[in-house]
């Protein structure tokens, strides 16, 4: 299958498209710098600077992973119109693809699997959340709103869309973890405020078998959470990872002290959703690391 993977250049699409080509499938990918992101990528994979630039050899399928960085920068108003704006546009761009093929009489793909985030509940306290889940609004649960809305239209056009909503990815050599390891191994590390809200999170190799799972089986749409199956609060999170390094986690950063350095961003560490991935477990999906102690071995062992 001829696969489209926006955002194919980030932490996780370095994983999906190694993962695709191994399983004999074509990557196309779109980047704002091909050329830049080139040597991050296998070298089979096509790479161009816009979806509509692969109109004339049409994707099957589209994986849609792109956008700003959530944690790069404090979230002034202007950085919160780029956050959602980055996923707005790029999911567009791949809708107007479609529209594009079907004006030319071309074939359409025939899946979406598009990002979202575990912030489209916004906080949720410690209460069990799963697709049903009503949201909390607040700007997290904003952006994702628009992120999945954007995808919607795909969908009277015949594509099959499945939304990702996605959990704190983990993976050796990028991501969260890698900034939280350097005070961690020094012994340094500590809870976010009082640690009791919940970080759901998923191992990146789930995450990939996750999307390919989701490309793959016909039956499946609407919106799916992509964590594991066992979430952990921030503080067993601290204590699961100090514990892994052989280090003591002793320093918890007081939430007054991420507030003020972090502004509306640090909504992102002192609040959580308990979520849990209830429709991939239902639709057969099985994780190879459904325990965080058992993932983060993996990744340090790495
Ligand atoms: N990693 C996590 O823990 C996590 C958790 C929840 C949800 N997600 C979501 O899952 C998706 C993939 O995650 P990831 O960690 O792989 O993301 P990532 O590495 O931060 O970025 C993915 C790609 O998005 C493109 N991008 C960056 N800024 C952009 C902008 N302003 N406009 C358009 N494109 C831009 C970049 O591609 P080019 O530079 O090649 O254009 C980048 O490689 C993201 O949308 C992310 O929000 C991730």
């Amino acid at each position: 299958m001829r696969v489209l993977v926006t955002g194919g250049s980030g932490f996780v699409g370095q994983r999906l498209c190694p993962m695709l080509i191994a399983q004999g499938h074509e990557v196309q990918v779109v980047s704002r710098t091909p050329h830049t992101v080139r040597e991050r990528l296998p070298k089979e994979c096509d790479i161009r600077d816009s979806a509509q630039a692969f109109i004339d050899t049409p994707p099957e399928a589209l994986v849609n992973l792109a956008g700003e960085s959530i944690a790069a920068k404090r979230w002034s108003d202007r950085q919160k119109d780029r956050l959602i704006r980055s996923r707005v546009e790029a999911t567009e761009q791949l809708v107007s693809l479609c529209e594009q093929l079907h004006e030319n009489g071309q074939p359409l793909p025939k899946v979406l699997v598009s990002g979202s985030a575990m912030g489209y509940y916004g906080d949720q306290g410690d209460r069990r959340v799963t697709e049903d889940t009503l949201p909390h609004d607040e700007f997290a649960h904003r952006l994702c709103a628009q992120w999945e809305a954007a995808a919607k239209p795909i969908e009277a056009m015949g594509v099959r869309l499945a939304i990702l909503r996605i959990g704190l990815v983990l993976g050796p050599d990028g991501g969260t973890l890698q900034k939280m390891l350097p005070p961690f191994k020094l012994g340094l590390g500590g809870r976010f405020g009082d640690g009791k809200q919940f970080m759901p999170w998923i191992h990146r190799d789930d995450l990939v078998n996750a999307i390919l799972f989701l490309l793959s089986d016909a039956s499946l749409s609407g919106p799916f959470n992509g964590s594991a199956p066992h979430p952990v609060t921030n503080a067993e999170f601290t204590r699961t990872l100090a514990r892994t390094l052989h280090r003591p986690a002793v320093l918890p950063v007081p939430a007054c002290v991420l507030k003020a350095g972090l502004g509306d961003m640090s909504q992102l560490l002192l609040t959580g959703a308990d979520m849990r991935p209830a429709r991939l477990i239902d639709a057969g999906f099985t994780f190879t690391y459904p325990t965080l102690d058992k993932a983060l071995q993996a990744i340090l062992d790495d």
